[in-house]
């Protein structure tokens, strides 16, 4: 396993949408590897391949509970709405608040390309609808309905970054 390096905002490669993974090669195994071990090592929620600098479609979460790898994710429903503070790994620094569904439920494949269900409410939808976002080349920072705010700002507990 490797750290890998997070692409940050104004990297060209965050706008593009990502590509279907038609196969699980070795590459594929050891970016889902990487992307856990720069997750946990920059103390994040979710991480999308693209913010690796790989367009395809893979994102993984974790909120806290169980660790999630989502591959060629799909959006079946969302209902609901939550309001509250975002950040994400490719925009250091900054939060914004960000209006999302309350509850989301994704249809994708695992690891060994057999497809499931992941329904959530909560932060974990919160993250879902974000990094979904990023494998269609978007950032919250369109959504943040008050701009952009310095970290420092926030209370000790922070945002949450994805
Ligand atoms: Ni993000």
């Amino acid at each position: 396993m490797a750290l890998r390096q997070i692409r940050e905002i104004g990297d060209e490669i965050l706008t593009k949408p990502c590509l279907e993974v038609k196969e699980i090669t070795p590459h594929v195994k050891e970016l889902i590897d990487d992307m856990f071990e720069t997750l946990y090592d920059a103390d994040g929620v979710g991480l999308a391949a693209p913010q690796v600098g790989i367009l395809k479609k893979i994102i993984i979460i974790d909120t806290g509970d169980d660790p999630h790898v989502l591959i060629n994710p799909v959006i079946l429903e969302t209902s609901g709405e939550q309001e509250g503070t975002e950040g994400c790994l490719s925009v250091p620094g900054k939060y914004g608040i960000v209006k999302r569904p309350d509850y989301a439920k994704v249809a994708y494949y695992d690891e060994n390309m057999e497809q499931h269900e992941l329904e959530g409410t909560g932060l974990l939808a919160r993250a879902i609808c974000h990094e979904m976002d990023h494998l269609n080349g978007k950032l919250y920072v369109d959504l943040a309905k008050d701009g952009l705010h310095d970290v420092s700002e926030l209370a000790e507990e922070g945002g949450d970054k994805s």
